[in-house]
């Protein structure tokens, strides 16, 4: 399964937001893809689309009892199978997900997340209630101007934003501890049912860029 490209080596000596030589290091399939979702792309529910109802679902922000399925390369639309989702991992990419109409919320680029695990033992009080046996989840949706958080600096533990070099720890309800984004990036808490990850509540904070990029 395709993840976050890591991205430790390209911001680790460079002013933010560069790598050593350039821009950011990002697996460019990747950037690709978040890109196509600029230009409002899905990839779900294509059936579906000119259901009212299930369009309407499309665009709806995550709701508590929302499963979380996949948007990797080579599993996009499958549901997030939690034994799946390891520590040693970046971060998965995912879409809430509607139980009852089984279309993922796909409609906004505001409902991705990004999915990772930790040590249940190293999230901060706040973060632990939020966590499915570790498992959590965050927008990618960069709180300064909107961008993706597409990197993850694997030996900081840190998500990582490529346009001004914001960074944000995950164990810690997603503070940001680097550049100028204005506030902790949105959790979405989760809970297990069974086999599937689920959402317990809704964002944390309102998702979106203070002054928005224009994508
Ligand atoms: Fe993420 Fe500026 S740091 S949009």
């Amino acid at each position: 399964m395709e993840t976050l490209a890591p991205a430790e080596e390209a911001s680790a000596d460079a002013p933010p937001g560069q790598g050593r030589s350039g821009p950011p290091t990002v697996a460019p399939s990747r950037r690709a893809v978040l890109c196509g979702l600029c230009a409002a792309t899905a990839t779900f529910g294509t059936a579906a689309r000119a259901d009212e109802p299930a369009e309407a679902a499309r665009n709806k922000p995550a709701q508590p009892g929302d499963w979380l399925a996949s948007f990797e390369d080579g599993h996009a639309g499958a549901l997030i199978d939690p034994a799946g989702v390891k520590r040693d991992m970046p971060p998965l990419l995912a879409w809430p997900f509607d139980p009852a109409k089984k279309i993922a919320r796909d409609g906004s680029r505001l409902n991705l997340v990004l999915v990772m695990r930790f040590d249940p033992a190293t999230l901060s009080p706040d973060e632990r209630p939020r966590a499915a046996n570790g498992i959590v989840a965050y927008t990618a949706v960069c709180t300064h101007q909107g961008c993706w958080v597409t990197d993850w600096l694997a030996k900081k533990q840190l998500l990582h934003c490529p346009c001004h070099g914001s960074r944000y720890d995950p164990r810690r309800g997603g503070a940001v501890v680097l550049g100028p984004a204005p506030r902790a990036l949105p959790a979405l808490p989760l809970r297990l049912a069974g086999d599937k990850l689920e959402v317990a509540a809704s964002f944390t904070d309102h998702v979106g860029g203070e002054a928005p990029s224009g994508y």
